[in-house]
């Protein structure tokens, strides 16, 4: 067995010293050792002398996993239909939006079925206890509180559980390495060594991440390429709904997302999504503008408010939330390049309403009608509903699943639409009526004519 050791290797050439320096001793930079552990390999690799063995792709039996069900149908959605033997789910997401209320329900289901572990180095056996009463639970889930690396893993081959969850990976530390729990060479070393493990004995193991205030999780982007998958908890911790989005699967479709609502008695899916986001009232306000957006495979209709106000400032704000601000940029340059519209010497804040993150091009539209809605004070129709990628030269380009998008409108009481004229539907909608464009300039004008 080699012997390992702690060592500081730089992010930016490799090199390595024994000890932490501000500065790389081999190519000057700044801040970029960070530690490891280093096992010492035996000198002459020309003695080691093996080969591995080649296989044909097509001699391989294609084995599909069974997926073991969590008993909560929006959680198997963004998992790609289940947990699969032998992945690892990393689920990141703000403090106290759900994370260990969400895990606690699937292993209380999956306990029924197949052998479970919840092991927790943030909470006490009675708190889990106090939770799990609370949420009606009444599953005999078996509990380590533990936050040693070692001793999880001498738990997890004792036990052998189907499925384990880490509550939560920044806790975790190896005794091997000297830095505090938390630190990046932590996060990564034990995210690694339980990888490993799961591979190993072909048991799935959910881990919890923690995010930063900006939003990414907190310890090492690597994180993200050492597990399989890597689920996002959204969502306004003011509002009762919960979002999850898959970020990264190896066993599924990424950017599927899983609705929830967070009640008293833990977080029940919700079915049926599209409508969700559009409590408003009726009254027509200049700057709201209804995006049919599709996430995963499901279409959810979204308010877009836009708020132009003259600037105070030699440099205008532009703001946005649960939208790209980059994007924002590109929009406005493209509104005045194209559509005569100016909003050089405005601010201009852009919010999803919800606390929904919309990541597809075809709110793009919706965003332009919202700021000259607002600009211009002009309400746009409450029952009018926008959608359409919009590109540099002015044009509107056809996104995907345009007639699913309007029927999906229309059943939920629209009877106006705004879309490309690449994606206008071959029959009539019933009940709407649909109007294609093929430029931003087109869309203006109709918009001028409502
Ligand atoms: P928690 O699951 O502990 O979040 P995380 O692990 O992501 O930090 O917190 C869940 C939050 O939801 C907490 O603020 C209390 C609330 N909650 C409910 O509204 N209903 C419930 O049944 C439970 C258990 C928690
Ligand atoms: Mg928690």
């Amino acid at each position: 067995m080699a012997k390992a050791t702690t060592l500081y290797v730089c992010a930016q050439c490799g090199g390595q010293t024994s000890k932490w320096q501000g500065q790389c001793p081999h190519c000057l930079a700044w801040n970029t050792l960070s530690e490891t552990v280093q096992e010492t390999r035996p000198r002459r690799f020309s003695a080691l002398a093996a080969s591995g063995e080649v296989v044909r792709l097509t001699d391989v039996q294609a084995v599909e996993t069974p997926r073991l069900a969590t008993g909560l149908a929006e959680f198997d959605r963004v998992l790609g239909g289940g947990l699969v033997g032998g992945g690892v789910v990393l689920l990141g997401g703000d403090p106290g939006i759900g994370k260990s209320t969400l895990l606690l329900q699937a292993l209380a289901d999956i306990n029924a079925r197949a052998k479970t572990l919840y092991v927790s180095g943030e909470e006490s056996a009675a708190q889990i206890a106090l939770r799990g009463n609370r949420l009606g639970l009444g599953a005999a889930i078996p509990l380590l509180t533990e936050i040693r690396l070692e001793a999880i893993l001498g738990t997890l081959k004792a036990e052998q559980p189907q499925v384990a969850v880490i509550d939560s990976i920044q806790t975790v530390y190896t005794e091997q390495l000297q830095s505090a729990p938390g630190s990046v060479a932590q996060v990564r070393e034990c995210a690694q060594e339980l990888t490993r493990h799961a591979k190993q004995a072909g048991i799935t193991i959910l881990l919890v991440g923690h995010v930063t205030k900006e939003g990414t999780l907190a310890g090492p982007r690597v994180l993200e390429h050492i597990v399989d998958t890597v689920l996002y908890f959204e969502g306004d911790t003011g509002s009762s709904f919960r979002l999850i989005r898959a970020f990264k699967n190896r066993f599924g479709a990424v950017n599927e997302l899983g609705v929830f609502a967070m009640t008293d008695k833990g977080l029940k899916g919700v079915a049926n999504p599209s409508a969700l986001f559009l409590q408003r009232d009726d009254r027509e306000a200049p700057g709201s503008c209804v995006v049919v957006a599709q996430e995963g495979t499901r279409p959810l209709l979204v308010e877009i408010q836009a708020l132009v106000d003259a600037a105070h400032a030699p440099n205008p704000r532009r703001l946005t939330v649960g939208l790209d601000g980059n994007r924002l940029a590109m929009l406005l340059a493209v509104l005045h390049r194209h559509g005569g519209v100016p909003c050089y010497d405005q601010d201009v804040f852009v919010n999803a309403v919800g606390g929904v993150k919309i990541t597809e091009p075809a709110v793009d539209l919706a965003v332009a009608m919202a700021v000259v809605s607002s600009l211009r004070s002009q309400p746009i129709p409450h029952k009018l509903a926008v959608f359409g990628e919009v590109g540099l030269a002015g044009e509107i380009r056809p996104v995907q699943r345009g007639q699913e998008r309007l029927k999906e409108a229309a059943k939920l009481g629209f009877t106006q639409a705004l879309c490309p004229k690449a994606n206008l539907p071959k029959g009539k909608i019933s009940g709407m009526e649909v109007k294609g464009v093929g430029s931003l300039a087109e869309a203006l004008e109709y918009f001028r004519g409502l």
